[in-house]
């Protein structure tokens, strides 16, 4: 076949849209047919027994994982630039260091003597931590498996390029190759391998997004920039719980697990706060108490604004239907926004109900009362619905001095729950009527 240089896609005629991407050589797609069945396996033949795992040392990160590392998987790990994804890899590789696991720390981002005083600075001293700074795929497989390290760090994916590919770095031909191989790398030699990829404004294309089916585990970092807490969540794991949250704090020797997150998501704002209510939400298997505030507000102009910060904006503008048609609260032409303390994301629909009573809150102007949590989610029908995990939210929330909790009636506890008296309601009517019966006046 002739080749030539296109410049214009000949389907849609658009320019510069063309990708460059790898063709299966001819010799392989004629050995198809010829190729022999492959090998049928039956699952009672394998060995069912629970993958080994290895701690890192770090407790939130073992958390995320599922518990600690999984030989020959491959983890994602995902964020902006600079919210600390070298620094954690850094420390976990310092604390298997002295654990006696062997690592290998492929850099191309930074030179392997700006990670080591990154170390230094870090107080960490990992005598047997291996440094490779370059960004060709094929030195670092010969590396790999000439060092075979337990854990395989590349920082980051995006900086790796093949040569057999003559697209240019961080193009997703080339990050989906890259990606590709360095999760075979991790099937064949048993390692466990991390990717760090940023999360780019454009991020789209050549983000990480584009590799998020390749590998086992997928962590994000999240969490707004101006605070020193970051959230590292699991938003994918085979070998573990999904959405588990790992919290974190930046101090100036890196990255410290923060033991009692949920002190972190209550605003503490003294006095009047009306419109503010507690809810006990669950991220992976941990409940966490987290602040949600709603502001209800006259409107100035013709289209009023439904702002959700921390959870879905369509939950939000889907809650608020039912809020009128089941509660018999219309926010009508008025703004409602509704924020999450402390930059978390929520996405559990355990939070349907306390988003609802703090848009009824600050409608009414009433404060709730400040021992009261709640949790529950609300179907369209205007029901509560039960979540999982009740009792385990009851006892978090009896942990940080809560006395009462608005429950889905199917949560309603069996026996009674030392510290909290549990306050069942099947319908959201009932549970507002609750909220005027307990609110102070
Ligand atoms: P880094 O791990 O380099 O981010 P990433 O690899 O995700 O791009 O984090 C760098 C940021 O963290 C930088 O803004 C400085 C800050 N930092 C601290 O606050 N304390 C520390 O001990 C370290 C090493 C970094
Ligand atoms: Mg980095």
């Amino acid at each position: 076949m002739l080749s030539q240089w296109a410049g214009r896609c000949p389907d849609c005629g658009n320019w510069n849209t063309l990708q460059e991407t790898l063709a299966a050589p001819a010799a392989a797609m004629g050995r198809r047919q010829a190729a022999a069945a492959g090998r049928i396996l039956s699952l009672k033949d394998l060995a069912t027994a629970e993958e080994p795992r290895q701690t890192t040392g770090i407790g939130e990160l073992d958390r995320v994982l599922g518990g600690g590392l999984v030989p020959g998987s491959a983890i994602l790990i995902g964020g902006d630039p600079g919210i600390g994804k070298s620094t954690l890899l850094l420390q976990a590789l310092a604390a298997l260091d002295a654990a006696g696991v062997a690592s290998l720390y492929v850099t191309g981002e930074e030179s392997a003597s700006q990670v080591a005083s990154r170390a230094r600075r870090l107080g960490l001293n990992p005598g047997g931590l291996r440094l490779l700074a370059d960004n060709d795929l094929e030195r670092l497989l010969a590396a790999a498996d000439r060092e075979r390290p337990a854990v395989l760090i590349v920082d980051s994916i995006q900086t790796l390029s093949s040569d057999s590919l003559s697209a240019a770095p961080g193009t997703a031909t080339q990050l989906r190759e890259c990606a590709g191989q360095c999760v075979r790398l991790a099937k064949r030699a048993g390692m466990a391998v991390f990717l760090v990829g940023h999360v780019t404004k454009e991020g789209v294309l050549a983000g990480p997004r584009l590799l998020e089916h390749m590998v086992d585990t997928v962590l994000y970092f999240e969490g707004d920039g101006g605070s020193r807490h970051r959230l590292l969540r699991a938003v994918k794991n085979r070998y573990g719980a999904a959405n588990e949250l790992g919290v974190f704090a930046m101090t100036d020797r890196g990255l410290r697990p923060v033991d009692n997150p949920s002190a972190l998501f209550l605003s503490g704002a003294p006095g009047e706060s009306p419109g503010s209510v507690v809810m006990i939400t669950r991220q992976g298997n941990r409940p966490l108490l987290v602040e949600v505030q709603a502001l209800v507000d006259d409107c100035h102009t013709a289209s009023p604004r439904r702002l959700a910060l921390g959870l879905f904006q369509h939950r939000l503008d889907m809650l608020l239907a039912v809020l009128h048609r089941h509660g018999g609260i219309a926010v009508g032409s008025r703004d409602v926004f509704v924020n999450v303390v402390g930059g978390i994301r929520i996405g559990e629909t355990a939070a349907d109900l306390p988003i609802l009573l703090a848009v009824a809150s600050s409608l009414a102007e009433r404060q709730l009362p400040r021992d009261l949590a709640a949790f529950g989610e609300i179907g369209l029908a205007g029901e509560i619905r039960p979540v999982p995990g009740g009792p385990e939210r009851l006892r978090e929330a009896v942990k940080h001095g809560f006395r009462r909790a608005i429950v889905p009636e199917a949560n309603r506890p069996r026996g009674r729950m030392p510290g909290i008296t549990a306050i069942p309601a099947a319908r959201l009517a009932e549970a507002l009527s609750l909220l005027r019966a307990e609110a102070p006046p």
